[in-house]
């Protein structure tokens, strides 16, 4: 069996606040094989790092990613005094030191991940392996992976609706990103059967840490990478 890989939920989030260069930076320290963020596009157009659509939650400003400029998201402040970061500025700090897994919050940045990720992987040395885009907007994905058919896509799902794993094995997926909670069994294996990996989220204390292992995740994600 190969190894599992351990992965910091928008960092180490249960350390350092989520989606920032603290969490990632901690997730790396830790021990984590694996990074998760989340990308939105704020309104000058450039791809930021954060998980709400609202900075309400994690900054000490108001309002909606999409109608604020870069400038303005940079004029914020987060827990700690973090800042939020691009895509470019967070793949810059890591520095292939972990892998990352991209989720693509907001519909219609496909395209525009893709530029970003083909530039990281033609100019700055990061591999195909070294990265997964997923989402719960399937028709992201997709478009992704016609785009890209080198790319790793992970089909990110709340609940397993029917056809569910016949549908990522049809879109090419690399991986079925499902609620630790909401696996029954034989689902680890019949994935695994269609040649797919499978991604659990997010499993944070240890009875889900211990049936993410019993099932046989192949990634585990968490906000304390450091308990899998
Ligand atoms: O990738 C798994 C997980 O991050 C999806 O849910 O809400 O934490 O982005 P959420
Ligand atoms: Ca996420």
């Amino acid at each position: 069996m190969d190894k599992i890989i351990k992965v910091g939920h928008r960092g180490a989030s249960g350390y350092e606040p989520e989606n920032t260069l603290l969490a990632f930076k901690k997730a790396i320290e830790i021990g984590a094989d694996m990074i998760e963020l989340d990308v939105r596009r704020c309104k000058s157009g450039e791809l930021v790092v954060i998980h709400d659509e609202t900075v309400n939650r994690t900054t000490n400003g108001k309002g909606e990613v999409s109608e604020k400029t870069l400038t303005e998201l940079k004029g914020l402040e987060m827990e700690k005094g973090e800042r939020i970061a691009t895509l470019e500025e967070v793949l810059d700090f890591l520095d292939k030191k972990i892998k990352v897994n991209i989720e693509l919050k907001d519909k219609d940045i496909a395209m525009q991940a893709r530029a970003v990720i083909e530039q990281y992987i033609e100019e700055n040395g990061w591999t195909y392996e070294d990265l997964l885009v997923s989402s719960f907007h399937h028709e992201e994905l997709m478009q992704f992976k016609l785009a890209d058919p080198e790319i790793r896509i992970g089909v990110l799902t709340e609940i397993v609706p029917p056809r569910f794993l016949k549908f990522a094995e049809e879109i090419k997926a690399y991986s079925v990103n499902v609620p630790i909670n909401r696996i029954r069994i034989g689902f680890v294996e019949d994935a695994h059967k269609r040649g797919l990996k499978v991604f659990v989220y997010a499993a944070n204390d240890s009875p889900e840490i211990k049936k993410a292992k019993e099932i046989g995740a192949d990634y585990i994600c968490s906000n304390f990478p450091d308990r899998i």
